[in-house]
């Protein structure tokens, strides 16, 4: 696409949680470099939709800009993908077309327009303590050396940005399961290698023994082909699965 030419984005917006959505279309005119943040802002700037009605700002999350927060996934041209690392000269060359579609990624209630309630991750890393266990926040002094093989195992692991994509694009997380999905289980991993944070191995294991646990992974591998920051999410499941099945036969002869 040249300068001077116009791109269209058509917006599925919805103003309150329980209302009914709708599409609106903007048009604007192109400009190398634009990723889609940038793109609501100029609409933000001037909300005109292409009947020429002035309507309101588009409402979504924003923060870092670098895909580092998580904040900004959403439907881009039907894929879940970060809004501020979405380049609109490559998702014009994908589609072949002047219109980019945006939508509030589907499996999370609205709050307004694109923006959703992903409180549910955070509510899947409390059910398995993802965190290193302190008691208060005093000088601790360093903490346990670790291996250099563990910390190449565990760095990409800590790259999680908690985008709940993984989330988005897997098939068991769903209305029907309460399944946790790949990112708790990855961040499960993470703390359980921790040497300080194995404290709660035991525990974070029998978590996800439960419903919703491992057990509804159907292995569809969507997650890890999605995951902006290339989380190795298939094989943590894995490790998990193995460990979560080694605790139950140990709990089960413990008895
Ligand atoms: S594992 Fe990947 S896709 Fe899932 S929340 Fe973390 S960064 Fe996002
Ligand atoms: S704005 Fe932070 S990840 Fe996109």
């Amino acid at each position: 696409m040249a300068k001077g030419q116009t791109i269209k984005v058509e917006i599925k917006r919805q103003a309150t949680p329980d209302a009914p959505s709708y599409t609106e279309k903007f048009e604007m005119p192109y400009r190398p470099g634009l990723n889609i943040t940038s793109v609501l802002v100029e609409i933000a700037a001037n909300p005109v939709n292409t009947e020429g009605k002035e309507t309101s700002a588009i409402t979504y999350d924003s923060n870092c800009l670098e895909e580092i927060c998580g904040s900004c996934a959403m439907l881009i041209n039907g894929k879940a993908r970060m809004a501020c690392s979405a380049l609109v000269d490559r998702l014009l060359d994908e589609t072949k077309s002047d219109t980019i579609t945006l939508a509030p990624l589907s499996k999370f209630p609205v709050v307004r327009d694109l923006a959703v309630d992903r409180s549910v991750l955070f509510e899947n890393l409390k059910k398995v303590q993802a965190w290193v266990p302190i008691d208060g926040t005093y000088d601790l002094g360093p903490g346990p050396k670790q291996a250099p093989q563990i910390q190449e195992e565990r760095y990409p692991l800590s790259n999680c940005i908690s985008c709940t994509i993984c989330m988005e694009v897997c098939p068991q997380f769903n209305t029907q399961t309460n399944f946790v999905g790949a990112a708790t289980i990855a961040q499960a991993k993470l703390f359980n290698m921790d040497p300080s944070g194995s404290v709660l191995k035991e525990e974070r294991l029998r978590a996800l023994s439960g419903d919703g646990g491992i057990q509804e992974c159907g292995f569809a591998q969507n997650c890890v082909q999605a995951c902006p920051k290339q989380l190795p999410l298939t094989e943590a499941i894995s490790d998990m699965g193995r460990d979560v099945f080694i605790q139950k036969v140990k709990d089960f002869v413990s008895r």
